[in-house]
């Protein structure tokens, strides 16, 4: 891997990605993307992780898709590229990921960003989706993901201005989970990281298929989809455990099966 750095035992349960273009600010060229589609595919499979942090470094998550690789393309060269399917793996993951991010998150880097789960973001966070700056418009997911998170109003604005939104904002839109130190973005992502792999990991990923599940059908068909996943759920060790803890007052300790 030249463009990620992947540490699956970061923590116990919680596998590590950090970005690593840090001189073209984690410019998502065509390589990093194809090798973090192969390490969330490869941490997918692996039953010790049961939640993946993508992060960057301290002045960028990630300044958006590769101008410089793009400028030159045309519609037919994007198109044979294909570099979509590799978007797609991020989206199929069944296991939690926190984006932990610092610095800028823009264009494809705000993209990936809520193609995670949930976001950690240190105060100097900086969120966007320039495109338009550049004459084209997002193209990762933008329009749908920013508007589902943010509403019409706001996602239009920062669509068609490219302005960039603070951490406040972006808190105050319910884009982000929270803000925090900037010495501190990863410790606390890995903190919410450890909470969360603490649970059984088949509730933790038949819960988030369902949340994903409800922007993506109506109400009844969601309701249908999340009684189907918590039946499912009787089927595992992971919940007799869980219940017997809690009749027994004990910590429960799930293993996953
Ligand atoms: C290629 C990039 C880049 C990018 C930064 N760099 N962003 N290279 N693609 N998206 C490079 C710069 O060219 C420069 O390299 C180095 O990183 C440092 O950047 P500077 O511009 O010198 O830093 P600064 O002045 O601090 O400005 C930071 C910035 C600015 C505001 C983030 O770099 C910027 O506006 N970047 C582009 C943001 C953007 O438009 N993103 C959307 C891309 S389109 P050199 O070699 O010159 O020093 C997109 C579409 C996604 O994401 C569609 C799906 C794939």
């Amino acid at each position: 891997m030249e463009f990620i750095k992947v540490t699956p035992n970061y923590a116990p349960h919680i596998a590590l990605i950090e970005l690593n273009r840090p001189k073209e600010l984690n410019a998502l060229n065509l390589q990093l993307m194809g090798e973090l589609r192969d390490a969330l595919k490869a941490l997918d499979q692996e039953d010790e992780v049961r939640v993946i942090v993508i992060t960057g470094n301290e002045r960028a998550f990630a300044a958006g898709a590769d101008i410089k690789q793009m400028a030159g393309k045309g519609t037919i060269d994007m198109w044979k590229v294909d570099q979509f399917s590799t978007w797609d793996q991020i989206n199929k993951t069944r296991k939690p990921i926190i984006a932990a991010v610092s610095g800028f998150a823009l264009g494809g880097g705000c993209e990936l960003a809520m193609s995670c789960d949930m976001i950690v973001a240190s105060e100097t966070a900086q969120f966007g989706q320039p495109e338009i700056k550049i004459g084209v418009m997002p193209g990762a997911g933008g329009t749908q993901r920013l508007t589902r998170a943010i509403g019409k109003a706001k996602a239009m604005e920062l669509v068609l201005t490219g302005r960039f939104i603070k951490a406040e904002e972006a808190l105050s839109y319910g884009l982000i989970n929270q803000i925090v130190p900037v010495e501190l973005y990863l410790e606390e992502s890995i903190k919410l990281a450890k909470e969360i792999a603490s649970m059984s990991p088949i509730a933790t990923q038949m819960a988030k298929e369902a949340v994903k599940r409800s922007f993506e059908t109506h109400l009844d068909e969601g309701l249908h989809f999340e009684r189907k996943n918590f039946y499912m759920l009787f089927a595992a060790e992971d919940q007799k455990e869980g219940m017997n803890a809690f009749v027994e007052k004990r910590k429960p300790e799930f293993k996953g099966k």
